[in-house]
């Protein structure tokens, strides 16, 4: 009997320790430093990782732990964060500066440490430290866990694809002369993927990414829109692209011959080799909804060259892309993407939010520099979420202050919605331009169900905003134009196959409206991904309290956790 047992637990403990033993630990190390990089005919001292551009693309099977030392060796601060990584209890491994973590100074380390907790498909990391990001950033590619297949057939390749954006300049002086300046900073010169311009540019033909792909085989693309302010078209000539994924989940597989990215943004394509032998682009170029900003017009292109074709270095099939303005072309593609079957929608609402995103102008002080007020008519740029333009703290992280109980870092008075209601897309009132500036955090208790609707402003410009969630994904339960209306919208929400994502591109003068149950204890920044209005201000954070026990409990700070 005794026997009997004891080879009984002995089993059980096998049973309990197998899914453990077939999770891996991967352990990198991140050097951030200065490196030439030459790109339109001229060479910069880049701030890469590793000495690459972009940065190295990691790839973990669902389950995985990582383990990355990040050095820095460059003259910036730096951090960085693992966008679309739930970091279940692990918010000191998130990464956007002076919110879970002071930055790393130069010369120093931090090692980041998180799991990878039931997300499959492509992510990636970037820095997250003034506009570092324009260089320092990598795909994260999540395959099942060991042993478990695609919800579709096991493509021959796969290809990551990370839409980049370029100055031909250093990006941290062309942000800190708008700081300065208080105008919209220079747009890009060029787009790029993997880094690389392509063929319609100065100097860069000859770097042209070459995708391969056998006649008749099937391959996934994972693209990436990695830019800093432009959301994205892409396309490649001739082919349909099988949508199979969006940031890290799956979704009900659709056939489109377009995608539209907002940075942050991901999407996971199948494609098949069925056109005659050739080599054709595969292009990116701008969305551009705000009317009458100025934006970057290139196109970036890399070449989807058959297997064997005869003739390589016959001119690419082009792509035939939508007009920078093609908002129906947006709104049917974001439409399109399903949750694969029926999904559990948070339907209990503990906090019904209503948050405006958009832009603002700040009326120059008196006694200002001309020079410091070179915005639309003397004033400067500014972006706020219910008229509060966010203010990062600068000698504690917020999460740092929330743990240790610290006083008059932050407020949690962040308002459920907006101060005054107005014509959100109409018309808006020159009096109600000016946001306030203010680090006021919207707080949560464990296990909270929260609806947040986001509605645009056209205050001096209407303009879809990709808004991101850290520590979360969110249910898409509806979007749609003009200004919400509960009574109208509220009967069409989609509980029942809603996507899920970490990033909503909120149409330009529309609203999107996110589900999402505080299930990670933390504090969260949500902002919009055009990294130029991040910088305005167009962000706030949840924080989210312990529950009960361990497992609802944020862990320690790690001892090696930057001081400020
Ligand atoms: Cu991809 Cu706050 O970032």
């Amino acid at each position: 009997m005794e026997k009997k047992m004891s080879s009984l637990s002995a089993l059980a403990l096998l049973l309990l320790w197998m899914p453990l033993a077939m999770a891996k630990l991967h352990t990198h190390q991140f050097v951030v430093e200065a490196t030439p990089v030459k790109r339109l005919c001229k060479t910069h001292n880049t701030i890469t990782v590793n000495g690459m551009y972009p940065g190295p693309t990691l790839e973990v099977n669902n389950g995985d732990t990582l383990v990355v030392k990040v050095i820095n060796r460059a003259r910036y601060n730096v951090t960085i964060h693992w966008h679309g990584v739930r970091q279940m209890r692990s918010a000191w491994a998130d990464g956007p500066e002076f919110v879970t973590q002071c930055p790393i100074r130069a010369g120093k380390s931090y090692t980041y440490r998180f799991t990878i907790q039931g997300q499959e498909g492509t992510l990636w990391w970037h820095a997250h430290s003034s506009w570092l990001r324009a260089t320092v950033y990598g795909g994260l590619i999540i395959r099942p866990k060991q042993g478990d297949a695609y919800p579709f057939p096991k493509p021959h390749r796969e290809t990551p694809l990370l839409l980049g954006e370029w100055w031909d300049a250093n990006p941290i002086d062309v942000v800190r002369e708008a700081s300065r300046s208080g105008a919209a900073p220079n747009v890009s010169d060029a787009y790029t993927i993997n880094g690389q311009p392509g063929d319609l540019y100065n100097c860069s033909a000859k770097h042209t990414l070459i995708v391969p792909i056998n006649p008749g085989q099937t391959n996934l693309l994972r693209v990436v829109n990695s830019a800093l302010n432009q959301e994205l078209f892409f396309k490649v000539a001739n082919h349909k692209l099988t949508v199979v994924a969006a940031d890290a989940s799956y979704v009900k597989p659709f056939s489109t011959s377009v995608l539209m990215l907002g940075p942050g943004q991901t999407t996971d394509v199948l494609i098949t080799a069925n056109q005659p032998p050739n080599r054709y682009h595969i292009a990116a170029r701008a969305y551009a909804s705000a009317q009458g900003a100025p934006f970057d017009n290139t196109t970036t292109t890399a070449i989807l060259q058959y297997h064997n074709f005869s003739s390589p270095s016959a001119k690419p099939v082009a792509a035939l892309m939508p007009a920078f303005n093609d908002t129906p072309t947006v709104t049917a593609f974001t439409r399109s993407l399903r949750s694969p079957r029926r999904v559990e929608v948070p339907t209990k609402i503990d906090h019904n939010l209503f948050f405006t995103v958009g832009l603002g102008l700040n009326n120059c002080p008196r006694g200002a520099r001309a020079r410091n007020c070179q915005g639309p008519n003397g004033t400067r740029f500014a972006a706020s979420m219910n008229n509060v333009s966010f203010v990062l703290p600068s000698n504690f992280s917020l999460l740092q202050a929330h743990q240790q109980g610290l006083r008059g870092v932050f407020t949690t008075d962040f308002p459920a919605r907006p101060p005054t209601q107005f014509d959100y897309t109409g018309n808006v009132s020159r009096s109600l331009w000016q946001p306030m500036r203010g680090t006021r955090l919207y707080k949560l208790k464990y296990g909270e169900a929260v609806q947040v609707v986001l509605q645009g402003t056209s205050i001096f410009t209407a303009e879809n905003h990709p808004i991101h969630l850290h520590g979360y994904d969110f249910y898409i339960v509806a979007e749609g134009f003009g200004n919400f209306n509960p009574t109208r919208d509220t009967p069409k929400f989609n509980l029942v196959d809603p996507p899920m994502r970490n990033t909503a591109s909120v149409p330009v003068g529309g609203w999107a409206v996110i589900r999402f149950v505080a299930d990670n204890p933390g504090v969260w920044l949500m902002h919009c991904h055009l990294d130029v209005h991040i910088t305005w201000g167009l962000a706030m954070a949840f924080l989210v309290d312990n529950g009960v026990g361990e497992l609802q409990t944020l862990q320690p700070p790690p001892p090696d956790l930057p001081l400020c």
